[in-house]
């Protein structure tokens, strides 16, 4: 449902797993719909309703505006089918526990498409924080240093508006808050500055946060769309007693530090090797083969709706403390 820039990643991504089928596609717009019901032979709507009536279809992957989501959800679970929406889940927090709600009572899954947490570095880290290594862990950040041109945000009319894209924390910097959150939370309060600095959006274009984690560890958030004159990178750090790790590229896909004191040098040296040599772009399909395994297994998928809700509670309070500038506390 909504075949625009990412949906190619979805559709290329179920090509490649094994008891997965692209049964239908469905956009407004004929001309994205034509592209990929061409170039994948299978049947497409334009009308949502006749779409949802397609037996074929077990499951519906919502790929459309972000402010679109939960209403379409809704509509999705309605008909019976399971759902994985692409992030954010929502940008109005009771309609998403609407929806979780309804699709208890229809059992149908609903994920929340999160790929980095699907990554294998973020996989070891996360391993590497649950298993102790790092000692006190004392702080942590995430930094997202990317590039959306004045083009990017022309190119499709939700792009930049509060109602259907939400902020920067909604469209870009939700991956990594979402990871420190999963990795380091929950986060007991924050402080933040945003600014619109150079885009023509409706929102903020830079900011940065202080975080306090329920552990007593701090963190930081820096987060902008206005790096010249393209991506430089996405980068997560952790650090404690026992332990430094700082994961980073471009679209945070390798190791750059892992040091434990509970590992040698030479153990650490071939964690990184190992793990640099994975593929760490490939987040898409590690969440289909999951959320496809969560139904057939009848468990919660990878990133819950419910799961998906706390880092956009997170979101809100670091919004809220902007707008108000004032350190905000988040609610239990
Ligand atoms: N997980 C990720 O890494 C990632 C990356 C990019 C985008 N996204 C998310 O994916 C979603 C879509 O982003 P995009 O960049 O692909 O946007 P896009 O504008 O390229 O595509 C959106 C598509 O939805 C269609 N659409 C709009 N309104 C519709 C309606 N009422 N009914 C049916 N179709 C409708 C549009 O015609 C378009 O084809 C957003 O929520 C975004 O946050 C996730």
């Amino acid at each position: 449902m909504g075949c625009g820039k990412i949906a190619k990643k979805h559709i290329n991504a179920l090509e490649q797993i094994k008891g997965a089928r692209l049964a239908a596609v469905c956009d407004i717009n004929p001309q994205n719909l034509l592209t990929f019901a061409k170039e994948n032979g299978i049947s497409s709507y334009t009308d949502y309703t006749s779409f949802l009536k397609n037996a074929d279809i077990d499951a519906v992957i919502i790929c459309t505006p972000s402010g679109l989501h939960t209403s379409m959800g809704q509509k999705a679970a309605e008909a019976g089918k399971h759902i994985l929406v692409e992030k954010p889940f929502t940008l109005d927090i009771d309609q998403g526990k609407k929806l979780i709600e309804l699709c208890k009572l229809k059992g149908a899954k609903l994920g929340v498409v999160h790929p980095n947490r699907a990554k294998k570095i973020v996989k070891a880290l996360k391993k590497a924080v649950d298993n102790g290594w790092f000692g006190k862990i004392t702080h942590a950040s995430a930094v997202l240093r990317w590039n959306r041109s004045e083009e990017y945000y022309n190119a499709a009319a939700w792009r930049g508006t509060i109602k259907l894209d939400g902020g920067i924390l909604f469209n870009q910097a939700i991956h990594n808050i979402d990871l420190l959150n999963w990795l380091i939370g929950p986060v007991d309060e924050v402080f933040a500055y945003s600014e619109k600095m150079l885009r023509k959006i409706e929102y903020e274009d830079v900011c940065v946060c202080t975080l306090k984690f329920k552990n007593g560890a701090l963190g930081i958030i820096e987060a902008a769309v206005t790096l010249y004159p393209e991506n430089l990178e996405e980068s997560l750090s952790v650090f404690g007693s026992h332990g430094t790790a700082v994961l980073t590229g471009k679209t945070l896909s390798k190791i750059e530090k892992w040091k434990f004191s509970c590992i040698t040098d030479d153990e650490a040296e071939s964690n990184i090797e190992q793990l640099n040599n994975k593929i760490n772009l490939a987040g898409h399909k590690l969440v289909i083969e999951d959320f496809i395994q969560a139904i057939n297994q009848n468990r919660e998928p990878l990133v819950s709706g419910n799961r998906a809700i706390e880092v956009l509670q997170l979101i809100n309070a670091i919004y809220q403390s902007a707008n108000l500038k004032l350190p905000v506390k988040l609610q239990e």
